[in-house]
């Protein structure tokens, strides 16, 4: 009956769920053992293992309990006493081991886990605005500087603002050249993408506070084919000035003021006379050619200058149209197209690329 009297193995006897007779040299021998055993857990599953052994159902503190039945009183409460005092004693070095363990093992999880904040990554270069924005922002700087405020027009208009309003009726010829995209909206006002930023001039004189002087810059559209020099998306800046007294010499002076300050110095101006519904006298306005800086080359036709935008005086129907009194006041319009600035001055080949948002495109401005 060797395997009866002899010290349990702590971990390992599986025996252990019968009954024991209680010996207390081998309990001594055992918490001794168990304590060792537990202490020397390399982890946290392997503790769970030994504690399911040694102070659990299957530990042998289990079966000498049982045996306890056998004995008499006094020695029953005394090895009752002891069986208890060796199970806590375990049961706190469970505990204790169970904390310790699992502190290494959240230290190892952390510093597995850990950002090294110093290690080398590409080297991205910061980005910034599309040079579309640039030029709106630089052109909007530059009106600010001359006392001018920033407007800004709905991009979905009625037909009113963005033609009848601005001296176009529906049978007009002027706006065959603006062919739009119209919203199918079934019976509401016909509704359409601008085509042009001009409407901005009717939502400014409605407002009914003058003086106005304004730019607004934005999004126009028109059914176009994309192609080297045409998007059917694009962007134009407006201005307007209405005031008492207001000349084409004004005009012609702010013009040839901000053209250098977008362009440079030696980029100066000219007024042609033209064409437009809601100017009167209209007049486009060119600038020096940006590649041969007035020499005379293929892009400006050997003539020195490239066409930049159209502008006038504010045609008395226009006043008329949102009740402003046209023997009072007196204005100037003008508009261009911001991209079609930016791939003259860039000396973009293709206005295409400005949409491609092809990094190497991008970043050389
Ligand atoms: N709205 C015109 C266009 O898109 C440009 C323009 C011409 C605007 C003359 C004006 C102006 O304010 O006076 O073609």
């Amino acid at each position: 009956m060797r395997a009866v009297t002899s010290a349990p193995s702590p971990s390992t006897d599986a025996r252990a769920v019968d009954e024991r007779p209680f010996d207390p040299t081998e309990l001594a021998a055992f918490v001794a053992r168990a304590a060792a055993e537990l202490a020397g857990a390399g982890d946290l599953a392997e503790l769970e293992r030994l504690e399911a052994g040694l102070v659990g159902k299957r530990s042998p503190l289990t079966s000498w309990k049982r045996s306890l039945g056998r004995l008499g009183e006094d020695e029953r409460r005394r090895a009752g006493r002891a069986l208890n005092e060796a199970r806590a004693e375990l049961e706190a070095t469970v505990v204790r081991r169970r904390e310790d363990l699992a502190a290494v093992e959240r230290e190892r999880a952390l510093s597995a886990d850990r950002l090294d904040l110093t290690e080398a990554t590409l080297d991205w270069p910061p980005g910034h605005l599309h040079l579309v924005t640039r030029i709106r922002e630089e052109l909007e700087d530059v009106f600010l500087g001359m006392g001018y405020e920033i407007a800004e027009g709905p991009e979905i208009e009625t037909d009113w603002y963005n033609f009848s309003a601005l001296n176009m009726p529906r049978d007009h010829p002027a706006r065959s050249n603006q062919d739009s995209f119209y919203l199918a909206l079934g019976d509401h006002e016909t509704l359409l993408l601008r085509s042009q930023t001009s409407p901005v001039q009717i939502r400014l004189l409605e407002r009914g506070e003058l003086p106005i002087y304004a730019v607004a810059p934005g999004r126009v559209y028109r059914r176009d084919t994309a192609d080297a020099r045409h998007l059917p998306i694009f962007h134009q800046i407006e201005g307007i000035v209405v005031d008492r007294g207001v000349t084409f010499g004004d005009l012609a002076g702010t013009i040839a003021a901000f053209v250098p300050a977008i362009f440079g110095g030696d980029v100066t101006s000219r007024l042609r006379p033209g064409y437009f519904p809601f100017t009167e006298p209209s007049a486009e306005f060119d600038i020096t050619c940006t590649i041969c800086r007035g020499g005379g080359c293929r892009t400006c036709g050997y003539t020195g200058w490239i066409e930049l935008g159209g502008c006038g005086m504010v045609h008395p129907a226009v006043f008329e149209a949102v009740g402003v009194d046209p023997e009072v006041w007196t204005g100037f319009a003008f508009g261009f197209g911001i991209d079609r600035l930016a791939i003259m001055r860039h000396e973009i080949e293709d206005i295409r690329s400005l949409l491609e948002n092809d990094v190497r495109f991008l970043t050389q401005f």
